[in-house]
């Protein structure tokens, strides 16, 4: 068996098999593999897909390529979230010690930035002194001791999807289902949890634009998350403009702190809500989502979830002096309001495009080895739906690094869309999703 016959094999549209997909991920985790081998298979995936088996397999495979956890001998379910990836997403931040807070276990393995859309491990990182890369050994004491632990893929915990994970944001093989479902749920599986929500965002800013392809990716993770007997409900989100206030990694542990303390953006908060009370359900916590919302609304709203943060913070050696007293964060060297050229409505927010422009002001990676700007963001202060006087703010650009120039200025601005009849914002909460198949969301309201 050599690389360039799996390749051939895949490229002309045929199943692998599972001791060629074993072989080649081994072979490139050993360095055996090339990366340009590893991208023409990973393009070969994009276009001709992978069957049902072939993609439990993978997935298999991704999850197998480091150590698995077991948390069996904690009591109570184990839960976690992930996100497809948006722009503005900073959920997590707020989710992992909210859910903790109400007494479920939350490990949790997450990523970085990818494309346009922004990662967890990065704005972690942006808190001075946060340590994403942890020994599994510490990894598994932090949540049996404190509920919840942040970490990203290392050598020890999927390997292979660290690797491939950089390399599909670099080759343009992102949208691939089978792909998103082996990166996605290899990490899931490996951390010893018993269920799973999903966020799987809709809009121009997610990996799927189109309602319809969402759907059949949230259809295609439950579908394979079944086979492994995790019990998956995915919610499809609004991805039409930014979630709430700030894009980028400072500004959005920022907006983090404000929920975590019982303030901040309506939609942000709805999310984590709704997302936090099927984690609630799933863990046998509740019997409804109400009841669920409102346990975590209390728990927001009394600070006992911001105490949650400082705990988790404190474990993983990041300074919560600069969480208490954010002002104590460097200052961006560049400040630019853009504003409006006319007035009348909000009819739209280039989600996607506000996310590859915060990337390019440092926000973001351009190329796997580029340091991050933890200043740079973006603050939006309008949003779909609401009036807009000429010259308003809509939005703040800031960063330290190269100050952006008027054509940045211009791209930015001719993201927002002002017309002059009123529109409806765009619903927050699209459908939900099980094994059982598609459910509405008034239970969230
Ligand atoms: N998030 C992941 O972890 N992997 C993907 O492929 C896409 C989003």
């Amino acid at each position: 068996m050599t690389a360039r016959e799996i390749i051939l094999k895949k490229r002309d549209g045929q199943s692998l098999t599972e001791s060629e997909i074993s072989f080649f991920i081994q072979s490139y985790l050993r360095g055996e593999i090339a990366d340009y081998q590893m991208s023409a298979l990973l393009m070969a995936i994009y276009f001709q897909g992978m069957g049902f088996e072939e993609t439990v397999t993978f997935t298999r495979i991704m999850r197998d390529s480091g150590e698995v956890v077991d948390f069996s001998h904690l009591p109570g379910s184990k839960v976690d979230k992930h996100s497809t990836g948006g722009v503005g997403d900073k959920v997590s931040l707020i989710l992992a010690p909210l859910v903790a807070a109400a007494g479920v276990k939350v490990p949790m393995i997450s990523g970085r930035g990818l494309g346009h859309t922004g990662g967890t491990l990065d704005k972690l990182e942006s808190i001075p002194g946060f340590k994403t890369r942890l020994p599994l050994s510490r990894f598994k004491k932090q949540v049996e001791a404190i509920g919840t632990c942040l970490i990203g893929q290392t050598e020890e915990i999927c390997p292979a999807d660290r690797r491939i994970y950089a390399m599909r944001d670099a080759t343009a093989t992102v949208q691939s289902i089978p792909l998103i479902c082996g990166s996605i749920l290899s990490k899931k599986l490996a951390e010893g949890i018993n269920a799973l929500v999903l966020d799987v965002k809709v809009g121009n800013g997610a990996i799927f634009e189109e309602a319809g392809t969402a759907e059949e990716l949230a259809a295609h993770l439950i579908r394979t998350a079944t086979a492994f007997n995790l019990n998956t409900v995915a919610l499809l989100t609004d991805m039409s403009q930014p979630l709430g206030v700030a894009a980028g990694n400072w500004v959005e542990v920022c907006e983090a702190i404000d929920v975590l303390q019982g303030r901040g953006p309506a939609d942000t908060r709805q999310v984590t809500l709704a997302l936090g009370a099927i984690m609630l359900r799933l863990a046998g916590k509740t019997k409804d989502y109400r009841s669920g919302m409102e346990r975590l609304r209390v728990l927001l709203n009394n600070g006992v979830a911001w105490k949650k943060f400082l705990e988790i913070v404190q474990a993983q050696e990041g300074d919560v002096s600069f969480l208490e007293n954010p002002a104590k964060y460097a200052v961006p060297k560049h400040r630019l309001e853009i504003k409006a050229e006319s007035a009348g409505y909000l009819t739209a927010i280039n989600a996607r495009e506000i996310g590859r422009l915060s990337m390019l002001l440092g926000a973001g990676r351009q190329t796997v080895d580029d340091a991050i700007d933890y200043t740079a963001g973006m603050l939006i202060h309008k949003k779909v739906g609401d009036r807009v006087q000429n010259q308003e703010p809509l939005l703040t650009l800031q960063n330290s690094g190269q100050p952006p120039d008027q054509n940045f200025v211009q791209t930015v601005q001719r993201c927002f869309a002002i017309g002059s009849q009123p529109v409806t914002p765009p619903k927050l909460l699209h459908k939900l999703l099980d094994a059982h198949g598609v459910h509405a969301v008034a239970e969230f309201a």
